[in-house]
């Protein structure tokens, strides 16, 4: 079977840079969206922003999925902190999504998903080693030629790897009580977005394999959305373009 890589990322302006790399570029318009075909490497590729949100995102999964035939799929964008010693600028690669605002007490146990019998939906072991494999190259090359000198003193980036549970929800994060909320209930949680397990979910039911990728953007407290605005901005945007580019290398 032909590979077709999709790749879906949570901001537009990271998944620009993405769409900037493909070669024999095809844009198809879909239900709002923009899709854009093309190969990186000599390797098809389907590259569209998820938009924001569960929801959203699920909605651009399903036409990846449904309409491009993609056979993996990386999702990449930025998350704020919810484990101890993750800092600004650290990459977590899913082994497992969980939805934190999913309640259908008391039918089924809370974050249970609806007839699907867990909790947890785990990512490919095959896709999360190698975007693992491509993340821990860039560290080991340092990231500096990546986003440059200002943005590495700005951000004190010294970026390490993690592997681990991440949750989704609709709500960007931005408090101490809310990140605490979420850590007692689910404590093995590395970090918290608004996509991945959606993302997640549209993968198992049709069975497509995939892992998510996401950039500590900030820690999910008070200062989370000031530190999230210029996060993207000045290191986001480079770094996906790199880690992409680096699994499209290594694939
Ligand atoms: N994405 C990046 N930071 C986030 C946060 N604090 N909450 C939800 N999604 C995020």
């Amino acid at each position: 079977m032909t590979r077709i890589i999709g790749i879906l990322g949570a901001m537009a302006q990271e998944i620009d840079e993405v769409k900037a790399m493909l070669d024999n570029k095809c844009v198809v318009q879909m239900a709002n969206r923009e899709f854009v075909k093309g190969k990186i490497n000599g390797i098809d590729c389907v590259v569209a922003f998820s938009k924001w949100g569960k929801v959203a995102a699920s909605i651009t999964a399903t036409l990846l999925l449904q309409e491009f035939a993609v056979t993996e799929l990386f999702f990449i964008g930025t998350a704020g902190a919810l484990a101890d010693g993750l800092k600004v600028g650290d990459i977590v690669i899913s082994k497992r999504l969980v939805q934190h605002d999913l309640d259908a007490r008391p039918m089924i146990s809370r974050f249970e998903l609806p007839l699907l019998n867990r909790i947890y939906v785990d990512s490919d072991p095959k896709l999360t080693e190698l975007a693992g494999k491509a993340v821990s190259n860039l560290i080991d090359t340092g990231v500096e030629h990546i986003v440059g000198g200002k943005a590495m003193r700005e951000f004190s980036l010294d970026p390490t790897l993690h592997f681990g549970d991440i949750a989704s929800g609709d709500q960007f994060i931005n408090s101490v009580e809310k990140r605490n909320e979420i850590l007692g209930l689910l404590p093995d949680v590395k970090c918290v977005e608004m996509e991945g397990a959606a993302v997640a979910q549209v993968c198992i039911e049709f069975g497509v394999p995939f892992t998510v990728i996401r950039t500590i953007s900030d820690t999910a407290d008070h200062n989370a959305r000031i530190d999230f605005n210029k996060f993207i901005i000045e290191v986001a945007n480079a770094y996906s373009k790199a880690i992409v580019g680096e699994i499209m290398r290594i694939l």
